[in-house]
């Protein structure tokens, strides 16, 4: 991820929906994506997840969905540039995993499961 758009989408969203409190360091925040089932960009109808640190930087617990349901694209709205995320075809991510920038994307063969890490955090 680019530092200038990681500046425009913190703007964007202070500006926009999100709370801003959530991006100014009183909540920890690890990152805003949508997710749908239909693999196509810009999303068809999706879900919403506000990812927080709450679970603690280090933790590499392989996350699933409700109803263990299968997402076809996602768009990353903001992501910690400490931190990154990792979308897993599997839903025990047992698979290698695929890195995902900010924007929208098809991951091939879709996602079931993701991992949240902060291998380059200062705090
Ligand atoms: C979700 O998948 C897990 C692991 O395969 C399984 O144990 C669980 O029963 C599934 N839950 C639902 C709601 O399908």
């Amino acid at each position: 991820m680019q530092p200038t758009s990681a500046l425009l989408t913190l703007t964007a969203l202070a500006a926009g929906t999100v709370n801003a409190a959530a991006l100014t360091g009183r909540v920890p925040l690890m990152g805003i994506f949508r997710a749908s089932t239909v693999a196509q960009c810009p999303l068809e109808a999706s879900d919403f997840y506000q990812i927080g640190l709450s679970l603690g930087p280090d933790d590499t617990s392989c996350r699933t969905f409700y109803n263990n349901i299968t997402y076809g694209a996602i768009n990353v709205e903001y992501w910690h540039p400490q931190c990154v995320l990792v979308l897993f075809n599997t839903i025990d991510c047992s698979d290698d995993g695929m890195a995902s920038g900010t924007g929208c994307w098809s991951p091939p063969g879709g996602f079931q499961a993701y991992k949240g890490t902060c291998p380059y955090r200062t705090w």
